[in-house]
């Protein structure tokens, strides 16, 4: 299968392989979009192929898609227009009732496939249930969000950060982060969420992406896990994960509970994750500014040595509530240490729908300080 991406729709664009755009006045460039050859191609390589079958892409974006590319062709006096394509497309607008509009149609709210691929080779890919508004059944979670792309290729440029590492994901959503770390690398990855939807999907979504091997050669299969995690009981949370350890049975059970009356030095030993991942959770206007604190306070429990680290990918659409969230990990949680980095001069890797958008990285830390004055204090 050819990424979507990786055919040359631009005219304009000299990096794609598919269309020499450089030495091709735009007029050969449009010839060459249109040609029979390269609309053989659009239909076996994207619209007939085995992947596609199996996880149907929206089938309003297919069919606006198809209708934008036939009217392309039809300007053209000389191409006709390959009949596979055209076949296709008669059988959506026949079986498929009208969309409503521009703006919008039943298919918003209706779950369909997206697939991702991490490397032009197409060794890697994670395929995802999404819904495509960013809204539905009363959460956020169903669709994917602007900064877990980001946060993807921030980690394909990175694997460092998270191969070998356990990798916990807060607010996952559809899981896409999580299950890019696990693909990269990652020891193991725990694909957290509050929302009963949201996790029906995100287990739906591990299923789908756990065969195979991830980039190290190692076989994904029981690598992801998905758990509740609600960042206002994340006290809770540990507490059960460490009586289910996989790990250490029972004698290492009733030494976590041990550890867990005694405090913060003890589990230090036990921390849930190496690395805590999470984008698009710092946000307003979309929804409630005030879970920030409860994201600070999953933020203090989880890190709780100073080999850890938390990366939170943020779109910025309100500088206020970034700003309150960066105030707020000063005040109630001084001992973490927050940088924060942009990311509009990093290059992307996945197709962003909003390429535009201000992302940052928040990265954080526990002091090595504060770990050291709470050992010394035990
Ligand atoms: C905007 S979505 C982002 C989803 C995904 N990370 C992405 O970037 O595509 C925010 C996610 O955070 C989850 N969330 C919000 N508040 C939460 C809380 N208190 N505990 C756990 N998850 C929460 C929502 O259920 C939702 O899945």
């Amino acid at each position: 299968m050819i990424p979507i991406r990786l055919f040359s729709w631009s005219i304009q664009d000299p990096q794609q392989p598919e269309v020499d755009n450089i030495n091709s006045s735009p007029r050969e460039c449009v010839s060459r979009l249109i040609d029979a050859k390269f609309q053989q191609k659009v239909y076996s390589e994207i619209l007939d192929h085995q992947i596609t079958k199996e996880f149907p892409p929206s089938q309003d974006y297919v069919k606006a898609f198809l209708k934008k590319y036939i009217g392309f062709i039809e300007r053209d006096q000389d191409e006709e227009i390959d009949e596979n394509l055209l076949e296709y497309y008669m059988e959506m607008v026949n079986t498929i009732p009208n969309m409503a509009g521009d703006h919008g149609s039943k298919d918003q709210d209706q779950s369909s496939y997206k697939v991702y691929c991490l490397d032009n080779e197409q060794q890697q890919r994670v395929v995802l249930k999404v819904t495509l508004s960013m809204i539905s059944q009363g959460t956020t979670g169903l669709s994917v969000w602007e900064a877990s792309l980001t946060l993807v290729d921030y980690m394909i440029k990175n694997p460092d950060i998270i191969r070998g590492k356990i990798v916990l994901e807060l607010g996952s959503g559809c899981g896409l982060a999580g299950l890019v770390a696990a693909k990269l690398g990652a020891k193991k990855v725990i694909l957290t969420d509050f929302n009963g939807s949201v996790l029906k999907v995100l287990r739906h979504n591990r299923d789908k992406n756990q065969d195979g091997k991830d980039s190290l050669g190692r076989d994904l299969y029981g690598r992801v896990s998905v758990d509740e995690l609600d960042w206002a009981e994340a006290e809770r949370y540990i507490a059960r994960h460490w009586s289910r350890d996989d790990d250490g049975g029972e004698e290492m059970l009733e030494e976590n509970q041990n550890e867990l009356a005694r405090g913060r030095e003890e589990v230090a030993i036990n921390a849930v994750a190496d690395v805590i991942i999470g984008s698009d959770l710092v946000k307003s206007n979309t929804y409630d500014p005030d879970i920030l604190p409860y994201l600070t306070h999953v933020l203090d429990k989880l890190l709780i040595n100073d080999k850890q680290q938390a990366f939170i990918m943020s779109t910025i659409r309100n500088e206020d509530t970034f700003r309150r969230f960066k105030d707020l990990m000063t005040d109630k949680v001084p001992d973490l240490e927050t940088s924060i980095e942009s990311m509009a001069s990093m290059p992307k890797i996945l197709c962003h729908e909003n390429s535009a958008a201000d992302v940052r990285l928040i990265s954080i830390k526990r002091s090595i300080a504060a770990v050291t004055e709470t050992s010394a204090s035990q």
